[in-house]
């Protein structure tokens, strides 16, 4: 049969937007490294995610997530802490630091990186030409564990998927992850900050420098010559430099 003698089926529109999403699902569970239907945590945490983007399928602000969050009671941090902390600063930066979770002083002022170890990632962000208005800070659990111990599995768990949302809403270029807490919690690899910094790693798209945490250049001073490396390599990466 020649083309000109097929009869056009009309488009329905209910077909149209279902094989958009089959194709949105689709891209989306390759980009998250989604191999197979398995009964892995990986796949189900993969899974999870969509569900949760299938239920705001609108582009959300940083807003939403935070009114999502509320008062937030779904990990055992919330009954020790003083404030949740959010992040702050540009919501639609460039570059995204991400900590391991507040300490002290961050419980206390509700914001990220306020105290002694905040002070020197103030300097860093300075030292690469930028302001910390300019960047986006946060950190991978949002409630100071007791005697800033390290955040625990479950309580990880509960956070990330928050922290993955702010990801996608500023949608930054580049992340530096600060400490082995940030990039194990990112990458979902149980990785040594020693082997992997200064490398770039990839998160849904966007390119990743693992690098020291400010807290343990504080005791390790001479550690700081290799953050300061390993943030000229995003400086030249983002034309700063
Ligand atoms: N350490 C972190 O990992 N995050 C903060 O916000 C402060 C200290």
């Amino acid at each position: 049969m020649d083309r000109k003698d097929q009869i056009p089926i009309p488009v329905n529109h209910a077909v149209k937007a279902l094989t958009q999403e089959i194709v949105d699902a689709l891209k989306f569970l390759s980009r998250e490294g989604f191999i197979g239907c398995d009964l892995s945590p990986k796949s189900a945490q993969i899974l999870e995610s969509w569900a949760e983007i299938r239920k705001n399928p609108k582009a959300e602000t940083l807003e939403d997530i935070q009114k999502d969050l509320g008062d937030c009671r779904r990990c055992k941090l919330c009954k020790s802490r003083t404030h949740i902390v959010f992040g702050e600063g540009n919501p639609s930066a460039r570059l995204l630091f991400v900590g391991e979770g507040p300490g002290y002083d961050e419980d206390i002022q509700g914001k990220p990186f306020v105290g002694k170890a905040g002070q020197l990632l103030s300097k860093i962000i300075k030292a690469m030409n930028l302001t910390r208005e300019q960047v986006y800070i946060c950190n991978i659990i949002k409630c100071r564990p007791p005697q800033n111990r390290n955040p625990e599995p479950d309580e990880i768990k509960a956070c990330l998927p928050f922290l993955k949302r702010q990801v996608s809403a500023v949608s930054p270029e580049f992340i530096c992850a600060l400490g082995s807490v940030a990039i194990r919690a990112l990458l979902d690899q149980e990785i040594f900050i020693s082997r992997v910094r200064g490398k770039f790693f990839e998160f849904k798209g966007i390119k990743v420098m693992p690098t020291y945490h400010p807290a343990y250049l504080l005791r390790n001073p001479n550690k700081k010559r290799d953050v300061w490396e390993d943030v000229q390599k995003i400086m030249k990466e983002m034309g700063l430099s």
